[in-house]
């Protein structure tokens, strides 16, 4: 999620920049803005203007958008994340898009489980504190720590997943959103591990940067900072019009940003201890005239067959899913 603008729909294709192959576009019947894979291959979507959550198995022939479920006293669903095998958590909200103020006392923490023949769901707790909640995680080593982007407090809160019970993680000026709303901070989280650490990486829309943080848990439960945080990548120039959202992690360590109005980056790890990590468009442009992107707003990678897991699905503030084949 980031400054909102009015979504065009458009009906597309055309051709990727510097992906060998053509992009397949799917048609989604709402804006979207976040995604997370099942391990069935199906993707589980959530819209900021729609309080339900879609379903879409990329694997079938003509595949449908359909509810898994309506979730109550919510206008808005935004991160979600599979935090046990089957679990996903998920944040609902009412959100005010023109502003980007959620409603104090809206945002909700709801499990949807998929172990059994239907979703079990179920409300894990109501985030008073969290100011506008937008990215969600968790930490592998301790599957119930949930870390949410709260983008105009600019902080990342740990969330419990059990009782939702929330404490600040890291606080840091990396994080803040540097003007008021509808401005948005810290906004993609994902964990990757390098060895034991994990390292918390995340965008910043306003400043337009990509960074991380080592963390650590404390006495088993508390998160906080296990260094200072390093600042991976600017996106130039640093101004109002290009600004990265969500992202996945690739096996190589490579980011996959979505960086309004049109472009989905790949940032990529320095091949040398003291070099500096790199970037480069790998579809759309920075400058958003290419109809094939527009508001990319999270990417995540199939599952699934190996033609699955080589599949990024990059969602859009337009309402495209965009299937990209990122095989070499
Ligand atoms: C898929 O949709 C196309 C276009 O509407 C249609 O021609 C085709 O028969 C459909 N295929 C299946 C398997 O339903
Ligand atoms: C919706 O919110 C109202 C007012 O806070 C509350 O009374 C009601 O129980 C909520 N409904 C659900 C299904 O959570
Ligand atoms: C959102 O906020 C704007 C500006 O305060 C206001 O004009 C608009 O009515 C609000 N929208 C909703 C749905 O409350
Ligand atoms: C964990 O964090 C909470 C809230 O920030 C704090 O009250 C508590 O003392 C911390 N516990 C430990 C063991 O650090
Ligand atoms: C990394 O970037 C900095 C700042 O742009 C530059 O001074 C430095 O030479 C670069 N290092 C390498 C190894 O390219």
């Amino acid at each position: 999620m980031r400054r909102f603008a009015l979504p065009i729909f458009l009906s597309l294709v055309s051709a990727g920049a510097s992906l060998s192959r053509t992009p397949v576009v799917y048609e989604a019947p709402v804006i979207l803005e976040n995604i997370a894979v099942r391990a069935s291959s199906q993707l589980l979507l959530t819209s900021i203007v729609s309080p339900t959550l879609l379903s879409f198995d990329p694997t079938a022939i003509n595949g449908t958008f359909d509810a898994v479920h309506t979730f109550p006293n919510a206008t808005s669903l935004t991160g979600i994340v599979e935090y046990r095998p089957g679990v996903f958590a998920l944040l609902a909200s009412i959100t005010n898009t023109t502003t980007n103020r959620m409603v104090p006392g809206s945002i909700a923490l709801w499990s949807v489980e998929f172990t059994g023949s239907t979703p079990l769901v179920r409300e894990i707790g109501v985030l008073a504190y969290i100011t506008l909640a937008n990215g969600l995680t968790f930490l592998p080593s301790a599957p119930d720590i949930l870390l949410c982007a709260d983008s105009v407090s600019g902080v990342v809160w740990q969330i419990d997943a059990r009782t939702g019970a929330t404490r600040i993680a890291i606080q840091d000026p990396s994080m803040n959103p540097d003007a008021p709303a509808p401005a948005v901070g810290v906004d993609g989280v994902h964990i990757r591990f390098e060895g034991a650490t994990p390292y918390l990486y995340f965008t910043n829309a306003e400043k337009a940067t990509f960074s991380r943080v080592a963390l650590k848990l404390n006495h088993g439960f508390n998160v906080t900072a296990a260094g200072a945080v390093q600042t991976l990548a600017t996106i130039p120039p640093a101004d109002q019009q290009q600004q990265p959202d969500d992202f996945t992690l690739d096996e190589r360590g490579r980011a996959w940003v979505g960086v309004w109005p049109g472009a989905l980056m790949v940032f990529s790890p320095p091949a040398t201890r003291n070099g500096n990590w790199t970037q480069m468009t790998a579809l759309g442009n920075v400058d958003g005239t290419d109809p094939a992107l527009l508001h990319p707003t999270s990417a995540a990678f199939g599952r699934g067959s190996s033609v699955q897991r080589s599949m990024l699905y990059v969602v859009t503030a337009t309402g495209q899913v965009v299937a990209i084949d990122t095989s070499e």
